[in-house]
């Protein structure tokens, strides 16, 4: 290291190396600081397997040490040599069902709670004696990342009895259209709408969604300044605008790169929505998530993301985006929120996802309203 040059010195290019390096650490244990997140395991670990996956990488991470015999004949000694190999994905797969809530009949499925994927063990509380699950915490959230990681590990998802997400996943739609995450005392909003639309999305199945009331429910959430509010009424957010745009477009009810077929018939404010979106990239090339907040990492996905879709990406600054970005970028791999920050999962997943819309060589291009590679969905 230079003389003067902090641990935490922003880099001048893209570090992939260092960043599936990053990845690969979290991928063979989580630092001690995650231990708090717990109940968020199933998504965490989305953040590792899909950014692996977003620079091709699954197929260099499983750890082995192999045998090597040096020395001369008469002091022989073997030693043993790191290497990589494929990730076991039937390994992955059967983690991530075993987090899987399963009703104990077919009329359980009326009885108000869902049955999906639970966040973590912790959640999964402890089994009585027959062996079933006295309460269920499955949440939609840890239901998209179990079902995006199934997808990202090839996972045939057929030979998943969908019914009971989909069939369980309608008693959390509310009046208004929107979803409440899990079956009690939890808030409706955007972010849940999104889960329930991509959730369907990979089934490849609808039932679980009333798709008018929750199309009406994010319009509602559609703000005077064009962005989305988590829910109506409230003020527009870079994370919700992605919930909304991206949901939209999953459920059919959005085109594809909209701008290049603007019409006056959108369901949506585009003008103002494109307005608002880059109006969030900041002076020093950042994107920031509202108004007269500081430029964030993540929102390099969030606004960007919705930028993609409306097909107008190539309207922000991609240079001084991407310098701003490499300001968080971590030597440890990875990246911050905010420049020169220790780098976290959540942060490092979105720059790195973000680095795919601005199409960095060598790195998968992105489903962006699924938040998988295209490969994967
Ligand atoms: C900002 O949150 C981001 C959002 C509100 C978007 C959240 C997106 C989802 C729930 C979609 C599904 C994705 C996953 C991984 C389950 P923040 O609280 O960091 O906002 P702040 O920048 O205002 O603090
Ligand atoms: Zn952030």
């Amino acid at each position: 290291m230079d003389a003067g040059q902090s641990s935490l010195s922003p880099t001048t290019s893209f570090d992939r190396d260092r960043h599936v390096r990053f990845l690969k650490m979290m991928f063979h244990g989580l630092p001690s600081g995650y231990q708090e997140q717990e109940i968020n395991h199933l998504t965490l670990a989305y953040f590792v397997i899909s950014g692996l996956d977003i620079f091709g990488a699954l197929d260099q991470v499983a750890l082995v040490w192999s045998p090597i015999h040096i020395g001369e004949q008469t002091r022989p000694m073997t030693v043993f040599q790191r290497g990589f190999m494929p990730v076991d994905k039937e390994e992955i797969a059967n983690w991530v069902l075993s987090f899987q809530a399963r009703p104990k009949s077919k009329a359980d499925l009326e009885n108000g709670q869902f049955y999906g994927f639970h966040g973590s063990r912790t959640s999964m509380f402890p089994p009585d004696s027959s062996n079933v699950l006295i309460h269920n915490n499955s949440h939609l959230a840890s239901t998209y990342c179990a079902l995006a990681i199934l997808k990202i590990v090839g996972y045939n998802l057929s030979s998943i009895d969908p019914d009971s997400i989909l069939i369980s996943m309608k008693n959390l739609q509310q009046p208004d259209g929107s979803f409440m995450p899990i079956h009690t005392g939890a808030e409706a909003d955007l972010r849940f709408v999104f889960c329930a639309a991509a959730i369907c999305f990979v089934l490849n199945n609808w039932s679980g969604i009333d798709r008018e009331k929750a199309k009406d429910y994010i319009l509602n959430c559609q703000s005077y300044d064009g962005g989305f509010g988590l829910v109506p009424g409230s003020e527009s957010h870079g994370g919700a605008t992605y919930c909304a745009v991206a949901a939209l477009r999953l459920m059919g009810f959005i085109e594809d790169d909209l701008l290049s077929k603007m019409t006056s018939s959108s369901i949506i404010n585009v003008p103002l929505l494109l307005e608002w979106s880059l109006q969030r990239q900041t002076i020093g090339g950042g994107l920031q998530g509202r108004p007269n907040k500081a430029s964030d990492s993540c929102y390099a996905f969030w606004v960007g993301g919705v930028l993609k879709i409306l097909g107008a990406h190539k309207f922000l600054d991609k240079e001084a985006l991407c310098e701003f970005l490499l300001t968080c970028q971590s030597q440890y791999g990875g990246f911050s929120k905010f420049p020169g920050q220790l780098p976290d999962l959540y942060h490092s997943f979105y720059a790195m996802s973000a680095f795919s819309l601005l199409e960095e060589p060598d790195l998968k291009s992105l489903c962006v309203e699924l938040g998988v590679t295209d490969f994967a969905a």
